[in-house]
Order: structure tokens, then sequence, then C-alpha cells
């Protein structure tokens, strides 16, 4: 087995992660984010399961002629027609391999083939010699291979191996293992299959008791070299490993010397692109993507990172392509973070003055959850920019089975009234439509994340809203009884943090 430092990665958002409840991506979106996975460097992008259906057929034919540097792998379950439809769909790809494998821990054996451990082995080595007619590059999986019998696991992947497989993928299919016992397996596995030499170990974990990323890495510590993993960590239950988490513990990581091809500085528009693709909301604490991965709000933490970022933060921003990272202003907020925003939006506090507009600050943060921009000027007496702030005058929407749902809506701004007035394909988006009229049309919707939180309709309902104006991403928040009037409240919140909004 290879002992280099090159660790491969092995996307399968388009077909693990795809396999989320509707989360279903229609081909061209397929497209946009495959092309979006070779400019971020990932080696193989697994573009679909061909005989699951024929959209997905078609998709890995369109994904194979639209990018040319990954690898495209089709996956197949261990039988003749998976194999030869997996083939078939690869046709256009410059660089192809087939997955095929079958269930390898004595659950699947006995309860899902019914079968035996000898039978399994042979129709899996068989599976890899019939692919191995169609393509160089055969990786075989062992699936639930995270409760498979250690000794049968590495006859079948010795079996395989032998067969022609370049690959072998080694699946804690249901998120079952602890790290250790994951990273003991793949050095089982090392130390016991004697032609393990002959093709690259990959580690493939879910994340069922949120353990992936630390089973992922526990297996490349003990030497696989191949990580199966997702954007944003989608997939269906818990999800996958995700991508960025896996390759940022590497490059933060010096002492573990290992290596990727991944061009980390696109993680964060690959994760928006996803998110948005997939109508799936990133949560706002994950790691290296989530809105709060940089956003430092206690004071002590603030008062650090402003002595210097390496304080509190063990990765640059600017690595996943964060402009920055925020210093969200709270009642927890110290002097320094104060003292901070206000140099930047050019008032100088010092001394007295500064313990007076910090004791102001606090009760006005402790009315408002956050406080913005605009709310320290009105502190420093600055009322220049605050006349620029969006205020909702009245929302009209139509529903109706009919027509598509339309929204009038005028704000004030300035002082000044504005009507809009727009259709959408529900009542939010006519809402939102309407708003975008009489705004900033460089302003661009990134991300909505509806939340109702019980099961009875007279329930508030909470909006969070992110527009991006050129690099820069602004959060708004609004709660209502009525969902389309929260969503306006929010869009409303993030346009007001936008320096100037509505056009003049
Ligand atoms: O989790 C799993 O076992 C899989 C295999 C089909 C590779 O996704
Ligand atoms: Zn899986």
């Amino acid at each position: 087995m290879s002992k280099s430092n090159r660790v491969y990665i092995f996307d399968t958002t388009l077909r693990d992660g795809e396999q989320v409840p509707g989360c279903q991506l229609k081909t061209d979106e397929k497209i946009k984010v495959a092309k979006a996975l070779e400019a971020l460097g990932v080696d193989i992008i697994e573009a679909g399961f061909p005989i699951s259906s024929p959209g997905d057929f078609q998709s890995v034919i369109e994904i194979s002629k639209a990018v040319s540097n990954p690898v495209i792998c089709a996956l197949s379950r261990a039988n003749k027609k998976d194999i030869e439809v997996a083939a078939e769909s690869l046709k256009f790809a410059k660089r192809k391999r087939i997955h095929t494998g079958i269930g390898a821990s004595d659950y699947h054996i006995k309860h899902k083939f019914r079968s035996t451990r000898e039978d399994i082995l042979q129709r899996g080595v068989e599976a890899v010699k019939f692919a191995r007619n169609f393509v160089d590059d055969v990786e075989f999986y062992a699936e639930d291979a995270g409760r498979a019998d250690l000794e049968f696991l590495a006859r079948l992947l010795e079996g395989a191996i032998a067969a022609g497989a370049t690959v072998v993928n080694i699946p804690d299919t249901t998120g079952y293992c602890l790290p250790e016992e994951y990273g003991a397996k793949i050095k089982y596995l090392v130390d016991h299959v004697p032609n393990i030499d002959q093709a690259i170990i990959s580690v493939h974990c879910h994340n069922d008791l949120g353990m992936a990323t630390a089973n992922s890495i526990s297996g490349i510590i003990q030497g696989a070299r191949q990580i199966e993993c997702t954007i944003n960590g989608v997939g269906e239950r818990a999800g996958n490993t995700s991508l960025e988490e896996v390759v940022m513990i590497m490059k933060t990581h010096h002492d573990l010397a290992l290596e990727t091809n991944i061009q980390t500085q696109q993680l964060n528009s690959t994760s928006g692109l996803v998110s948005r693709l997939m109508r799936m909301p990133v949560q706002p604490n994950k790691a290296i993507v989530g809105r709060n991965a940089f956003a430092h709000s206690s004071g002590i933490h603030q008062d650090g990172v402003l002595k210097s970022r390496e304080n509190y933060e063990i990765m640059d921003p600017q690595d996943v392509g964060v402009a920055s990272s925020s210093i969200v202003l709270t009642a927890r907020s110290g002097r320094a973070a104060l003292k901070h925003r206000l140099e930047l939006l050019g008032h100088k506090y010092e001394g007295e003055a500064l313990d007076k507009v910090y004791q102001e600050f606090l009760v006005m943060a402790d009315e408002k959850k956050e406080i913005r921009d605009e709310d320290l000027l009105i502190l420093a007496g600055d009322t220049s920019l605050v006349d620029h702030q969006v205020e909702l005058d009245y929302l009209q929407v139509e529903t109706s089975t009919l027509k598509m749902p339309n929204a009038s809506i005028q704000v004030k701004y300035q002082g000044e009234l504005r009507k809009g007035f727009a259709v959408g394909n529900g009542p939010i988006d006519a809402a939102i439509n309407a708003l975008h009229t009489i705004v900033d049309q460089r302003i661009e919707l990134k991300e909505i994340l509806i939340q109702t939180l019980t099961s009875t309709s007279d329930e508030v309902g909470k909006v969070h809203v992110q527009v991006m104006q050129g690099e820069r991403v602004y959060y708004g928040f609004g709660a209502h009884s009525d969902i389309v009037r929260a969503s306006i409240n929010a869009y409303i919140d993030a346009l007001n943090k936008v320096p100037v909004v509505v056009e003049a």
C-alpha cells in the first residue's frame, strides 16, 4: 500500500449526499455542482448510481461530458446488469471508475442477502472481475464493514484486490464505529491483507453518532489514502463525512504531514452553492462553513482576536474563502470590540468617553440581541447613514389556486415611500421579489432558513436570511406568526446592514 502523503478526495455529494429526502438535484444543477467540485480540486466525483433511475443515468452522462480533470465514478451493486449500466453511463468520461460491492457484515449477509460468507465473497470477486472488462479503475466497497468480522473482511478484500480492484472502500455504513475502533480496523487490514499494497484503502464514514470526521481521520492516520465525503456533510440520516472538515484538519495539522489537492479558498463558495441548490441550509455553528465559524461574540474572545487573530482562531478565514472573521456586538461584548467597531465607523473614543458610550451600548444591547452599525452611529450621535434604513410600511400578498402568488409592498426610505410589485413561485418569493424591485439590484438573496417551532398553526415562525452584496454577506432575522411577514422582516433586517440599499 502506498505510504505517500497524498490523500485523495472522493466527493460523493452527487450520489450518497443527494439521497437526502427533498434535496434531489436536476441534471443541470448537478452539472453546476460537478464543475464547482472540479474547480475545488476533488480527485474523484461519484456522479450517481446509474441503474437506480433514468435521471441518474443521464446525470452521469452529462457530468462526464462537462468535467475533465476528476475521475468520474458510477456506483453499482455486485451484479452484471448494474455494472453494464454503470459502464455505459461512463462512456463520455475522460477518466472513469466503477464502484461496485456487496454487504460484508453478518447482519447484511444473513438478513439482507439471506446468504453465506462464502457466497458473498464469490459474488464480490466476480463483480470486480466483470467490472474490469469495462474499466481499468474499479473500486470495491464492503458495505457495513464497520460491523463486519475482521478476518472475513480481510479475506473479502484480498479476493477483490486479486480480482483487479484498485481501491478498496471500508464503509462504516451505519456510523457505528468509534474513532479508535475504526482506525484499528484499517490498521488490521493494512497488516493482514497480503496484497493490500496493490490498492488504495478508502474510508467512507457516516455521521449517525457525530463521528464521521473523526473516524475518517483516524482511518487516514492508520494508512488509508482516500476519503469519501460530501460538501457540508450532506447525506441521508445524519449525513456523510464533511469534505471541508477533513480537508481543513489535514491542512491545519501540519504534524500529520498529509496533503490534498483541494483549493481550500473555494470551500465557502462551494458550500453555499450546494446549500442553495439542495435547499439545505448550513447550520450556523457548522465547522469551517457555518455562518458563525469565524464570528466572535464574547468580550474576552473579541479582545483576544483584536490583539492577535491567532489567540482564538486556528485557521485564517481567508484560507476557506471567508473575507475576514467578524466581531458580533452583543451585551457580552467588551470595550475593546466596541472601540474597534466605532473606529471603523469613523468615531474615536478613549478613556471616560469610551466608558460612557460603553454603558449606553450595554443598555441598548440588553434590549436588542445584536447591535448593528446603524445603532452604533445613533450612539455616536451620527445620523448620516441612519436615513438609509428601510422600514416596512405595508405588505399585501395574494395567493390563489388560479394564478401565481403576487405581492405589493411599500417601504419607507429616506422619509420617502416606495412601492414595489412582483409575482413569485410562492408568497414569500413574491414578497421578496417585490422588495427587490425597489432595492439595489446588486443585492442577492444567498440563503433563507424558515423555522416553525411547533406543529400548531398559531405559533411564531422564525426566519434567518443571508443576502450578498459583492463579496460580503449580511445576515437578517425576523419572527412573526405570519411566516411571510417574518421573511420580509428578516430580509429588511439584512438589507439594513448593507451600507446603502435603495437606489436613488
Ligand atoms: O455507506 C455505504 O456503505 C455506501 C456504499 C454503497 C459505498 O454508501
Ligand atoms: Zn454511504
